[in-house]
């Protein structure tokens, strides 16, 4: 099934540090590294590097053709994105020497996407195919119409609900297939902080959709639609930078579950694939290729993974 992502670009500054700025501190960086990013960006290239046909669809600022080149050079279908003169989409990027980051967006022509090219863009991906996922972030604008659309259209959606926002709590939720959040996101979305009481919450407040919930070093859990819910662990790497990890394991799940793997089949692909990921700096370039993600799991590379399926009550 193809993918259709309303996604980010984003040129990535990324900055080494020992340790993050704290208020009114100046130090300098380390290094300066200048990367592909954008959550959708990493998410299309992960998606395609999995296996998935990939459409991008997207605003392309002044002097970010790179961003545009890096997705072609990995397969994803660029038609969708349009050149515009305003200001790229970038990202202030500190990675410390645990291999942590904290990020600071700017969103630019990502926040500038209208209701007309979206509808554009819907067309064209239809009329070249029956079916197909929608792929969001809440990096864009408009990512509640582009839920209604999916969903009048017939389409599959799949949303990303990071970075959180206040506004994320007013879409369309219960019209999604998938949500995906990490423990923060998924926290402020069913009102508690405990781990194991965040699912319980989602499926009363969106009973229609299937949530995935990756939960850094304690793995993955992923609740479908119905009531079943698959824990997965993680493994133990030594991060060189988590830029891209999670993006890393969207585009993974994606392929598992437009080709029909089981789930823990899938979650085992989409945590091998971040823990090769998380092994080497930048965000787009860190997404391993599937041919590595599979040999890694046939050679047990990281060792054991739990994974356990549990009815939900
Ligand atoms: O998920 C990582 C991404 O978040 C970075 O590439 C950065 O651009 C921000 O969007």
């Amino acid at each position: 099934m193809r993918i259709l992502n309303f996604g980010s670009l984003n040129i990535d500054y990324v900055y080494a540090v020992d340790a993050f700025l704290r208020p009114g501190e100046t130090k300098a960086a380390k290094s300066l590294m200048v990367n592909c990013g954008g959550k959708g960006l990493n998410q299309s290239i992960a998606a395609a590097k999995a296996g998935n046909a990939v459409w991008h669809a997207g605003l392309l600022g002044g002097a970010a053709e790179m961003l545009r080149d890096k997705l072609a050079e990995n397969g994803v279908d660029v038609r969708l994105i349009k050149p515009v003169p305003e200001q790229a989409g970038h990202a202030i990027i500190q990675v410390d020497e645990s291999g942590q980051n904290c990020i600071l967006l700017y969103g630019g022509t990502n926040r500038m996407l209208t209701k007309e090219w979206i509808d554009a863009a819907f067309d064209a991906f239809q009329a070249e195919g029956e079916g197909g996922l929608v792929l969001l972030q809440n990096e864009t604008n408009l990512v509640p119409y582009i839920i209604e659309q999916a969903a009048a259209r017939g389409l599959s959606t799949a949303l990303n609900a990071a970075p959180m926002d206040d506004g994320v709590r007013e879409y369309p939720l219960d019209k999604l297939t998938w949500l995906i959040v990490n423990e923060v996101e998924g926290g402020a979305l069913a009102g508690t902080e405990e781990e194991d009481a965040i699912l319980p919450a989602l499926r009363k407040k969106y009973p229609h959709c299937g949530v995935l919930l990756t939960l850094g070093a304690h793995g993955a859990r992923c609740m479908e639609p119905g009531e079943r819910v698959t824990r997965c662990g993680s493994y133990r790497v030594r991060a060189v930078d988590t830029t891209a990890a999670g993006d890393t394991f969207t585009g993974y799940f994606l392929y598992g579950m437009l080709h029909g793997l089981s789930i823990p089949d899938t979650l085992r692909l989409a945590t091998t694939a971040s823990a090769l990921c998380v092994g080497r700096p930048g965000a787009a370039d860190s997404v391993p290729e599937k041919a590595e993600v599979d040999a890694a799991i046939a050679g047990e590379r990281f060792g054991a993974l739990f994974i356990g399926q549990e009815e939900m009550q």
